[in-house]
């Protein structure tokens, strides 16, 4: 089983020790709300093979929850999560409690205009200042030499790139390729929610990139038609309720007027009650 720190001190004490005792042991850092799937395991692996020590956060952060979203039904199971943490082989598991994280609600905001007010941030106001809170302090806590996130939360994992490079923190951000189930679909701690037919309405997402790239290949470079064409194709599907945006940027999120290789997809969907985000890389290959 893998160390279970549920106290700030004791993990940074920890670590410390570690560092002290090694000369050059590098600490890779998953930061996760836990209900693991493939795709946590996947950043869990990447670290493993480039550090010698895996730190595992497991934290249901309730500052990147806005008033009405899933914060209390958000699924939860730290022993199964323990269990898979074990399987691949994560040195140590930071999974505090509320109190501990925010002793009293922080009141520091972090915005990065241009970024955290977009896609997301605008549907979600406030979103990725929690987010932002509690990466920095999570990074704070463990000082982990890399931190991996998931290209799964493509605007998340921007943001976290912007933050480090503007506040210099020592820590090197490892992005990783979206994990998907065998049908397309992201693998998402969200996806539980779903139904038996929401979960099959759900696999337009996935068949809409498919289209999208296909619309690519055939000469479309208008953002506009590609965006329509994914719109209307989606809401051909029962469930798929409302789309809040379907975007084209480049890789770093910026409006693009003429489509091009590299380019990237966002969405954010309703599929019955469950708000599903995904995103792709025009010229990215199918699975
Ligand atoms: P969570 O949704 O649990 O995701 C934790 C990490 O796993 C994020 O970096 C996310 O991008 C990555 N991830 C999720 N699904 C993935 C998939 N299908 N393929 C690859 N990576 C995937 O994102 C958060 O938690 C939180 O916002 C957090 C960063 C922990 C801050 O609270």
């Amino acid at each position: 089983m893998p160390r279970l720190f549920k106290k700030i001190k004791e993990i940074r004490g920890f670590i410390r020790d570690l560092k002290c005792k090694g000369n050059s042991i590098s600490v890779g850092f998953v930061p996760t709300m836990g209900y693991l799937h493939e795709g946590h395991l996947e950043l869990m692996r990447r670290s493993k093979i480039q550090n010698e020590f895996t730190v595992v956060s497991i934290y249901v952060n309730p500052v990147q929850f806005g008033p009405g979203e899933d914060f209390r039904q958000y699924p939860r199971d730290l022993e199964r999560d323990l269990a898979l943490c074990e399987e691949v082989g994560v040195d140590a598991v930071f999974a505090p409690e509320d109190k501990e994280m925010y002793p009293e609600p922080p009141i520091t905001k972090i915005e990065i205009p241009g970024l955290t007010d977009r896609l997301e941030g605008l549907h979600r106001p406030g979103h990725f200042n929690g987010v932002a809170i509690v990466v920095l302090k999570l990074f704070n806590i463990v000082q982990p030499d890399r931190a991996y996130f998931g290209e799964k939360d493509y605007q998340q994992l921007k943001v976290v790139e912007r933050l480090v490079k503007d506040l210099s923190i020592p820590v090197e951000i490892v992005p990783v390729p979206t994990v998907r189930e065998k049908d397309g679909l992201a693998c998402s701690s969200r996806n539980v929610y779903l139904s038996p037919e929401e979960r099959q309405s759900a696999t337009a997402i996935y068949k809409s990139f498919l289209l999208a790239q296909k619309l690519f290949q055939s000469g479309n470079r208008d953002p506009e038609v590609i965006k329509d064409a994914i719109k209307d194709f989606l809401l051909k599907h029962p469930h798929v309720r409302k789309v809040d945006y379907v975007e084209i940027t480049d890789d770093n999120l910026n409006p693009t007027d003429e489509v091009k290789e590299g380019d990237r997809i966002l969405l954010a969907l309703y599929v019955g009650n469950t708000r599903l985000i995904d995103n792709w890389r025009i010229g990215h290959e199918a699975i």
